[in-house]
């Protein structure tokens, strides 16, 4: 059973790595490379195929900016079947953006330096692992340079996103509110790829659509420079997951130095990161009430008082002492964890803005479920990591390698419960490392 899972597991990876060495998240709906999938591919090739683990984190890293940026998608290859492509994002307006790769100007959560670590724990052979580490270790380093230096305009230790796309949580309830602040906008010509491959109603509306371009816009008009987007994008939010994922990320190359050793500057640099962007994250992105860890308009100044499985991933990080570890986890049972649903819905199912089969806005995804099964484990809560272990392999099992599943259980019953994209990388390869951990 195991094994028939492990082997179409990587069936599925097979098929979506291309011959440029890279992988798509699926067919179809997502034909380029996408930042964060790329991340979590490499921990499932990793298992069984160093060599295309190692592809698929440097051809993401070969499209780095000179600035340390690392985009959210690279166009190595034509495709119309996606909008808005690379005709649309115009990575060539910026002076920092490589000239032989097309790419977004936008970013995604910054899991690179936790795949390295990753990767150097699962690779047997260490010294194999470690060469490969010394090769890119610095580029991930630049891009937390970067971040911090360019998207922290407070010296908070907390970076902001400045597009719904770049928190990877693209379509969650929290951006609502920023929709609505976005007044006044003009009214774009496109047509919609996305909604040839999946059932509109799990879908962003196209007015949706039209303020994600509005982002973009603003960027392009001032060439991706960071200071303007600072002064001007509407959508500048201080992300608990994007923010999680630098700070593990953070850690991780702190461990990878010590073990490659003579880079005592960054580490200290690298401390001393951790060390504010700690602190920040619990005086600020914490809420006494909810009992979690919230998101923060920075551009409105305004906190966003919604719970989603993205306010679980500090665990990941080592954010939260003992103690608010633990109010947080009985919060996570008492709201997510109800018999009735599988952990981990990514939107809080009490809310009236949870809708369990659009996507971000409560179904269930592998790869949060990943994050918060690591975190849980961390803290030593291992029978609740298990829980969340064995509904996922329960729901890949039932209902194939989809994208994202339907957090009710009762839905379940038929095999339908599985939505977006199907044969979905980031399922497979994540489904893989659960499967070889021991528990
Ligand atoms: C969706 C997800 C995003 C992911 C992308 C490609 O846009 O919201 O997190 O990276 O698909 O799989």
């Amino acid at each position: 059973m195991i094994d028939n899972l492990l082997d179409s597991a990587k069936q599925v990876l097979n098929n979506n790595f291309q011959p440029k060495g890279f992988s798509i998240p699926c067919e179809g709906l997502y034909p380029f490379q996408w930042n964060w999938d790329s991340g979590f591919i490499a921990i499932g090739l990793c298992h069984y195929d160093f060599e295309k683990a190692k592809s698929e984190v440097k051809t993401l890293l070969d499209a780095q900016w000179s600035n340390g940026f690392i985009p959210h998608i690279v166009f190595h290859n034509e495709s119309d079947s996606y909008f808005p492509g690379a005709e649309f994002h115009k990575s060539e307006l910026s002076p920092y953006a490589p000239k032989d790769n097309k790419t977004t100007g936008l970013t995604q959560p910054p899991v690179l330096g936790f795949v390295l670590e990753e990767m150097y724990h699962i690779h047997k052979n260490k010294d194999e692992v470690l060469a490969f580490v010394k090769n890119h270790i610095d580029q991930v380093f630049n891009c937390h340079k970067h971040l911090y230096e360019h998207r922290d305009p407070k010296n908070e230790g907390l970076v902001y996103i400045y597009h719904n796309w770049e928190s990877g949580t693209d379509n969650s309830p929290m951006w609502d509110e920023i929709w609505e602040t976005m007044t006044d906008i003009p009214t774009y010509e496109f047509e919609r790829r996305d909604t040839s491959h999946v059932d509109a109603s799990q879908r962003p509306s196209n007015q949706e659509y039209n303020y994600y371009l509005h982002l973009i816009e603003i960027a392009k008009a001032h060439n991706y420079e960071d200071a303007k987007i600072t002064e001007l994008s509407p959508f500048l939010i201080q992300d608990p997951l994007f923010n999680a994922m630098l700070i593990k990320s953070n850690q991780a190359l702190i461990n990878l130095y010590e073990i490659i050793g003579g880079e005592t500057e960054k580490i200290n640099t690298l401390k001393a990161w951790n060390m504010l962007s700690k602190k920040s994250f619990n005086d600020k992105l914490y809420d006494k009430e909810l009992k979690a860890y919230i998101h923060y308009d920075l551009r409105n100044d305004k906190p966003l008082k919604y719970v989603s499985s993205s306010s679980f991933s500090p665990l990941f990080a080592g954010v939260p002492d003992v103690d608010r570890a633990k109010e947080i986890i009985d919060n996570l049972m008492t709201v997510f964890g109800k018999e009735e649903f599988y952990l981990c819905a990514s939107f809080d199912p009490d809310s009236d803005k949870f809708n369990p089969k659009k996507y971000w806005r409560g179904p269930v995804w592998v790869n949060l479920n990943w994050i918060v099964y690591n975190g849980l484990k961390s803290y030593g809560y291992n029978e609740l990591a298990t829980r969340v272990k064995n509904e996922t392999i329960e729901l890949i099992t039932k209902n194939g390698f989809y994208e994202y599943f339907d957090p009710r259980k009762e839905v379940h019953k038929d095999g339908n419960g599985g939505y977006g994209g199907s044969n979905f990388s980031w399922s497979a390869a994540l489904l893989i490392d659960l499967l070889k951990k021991e528990n």
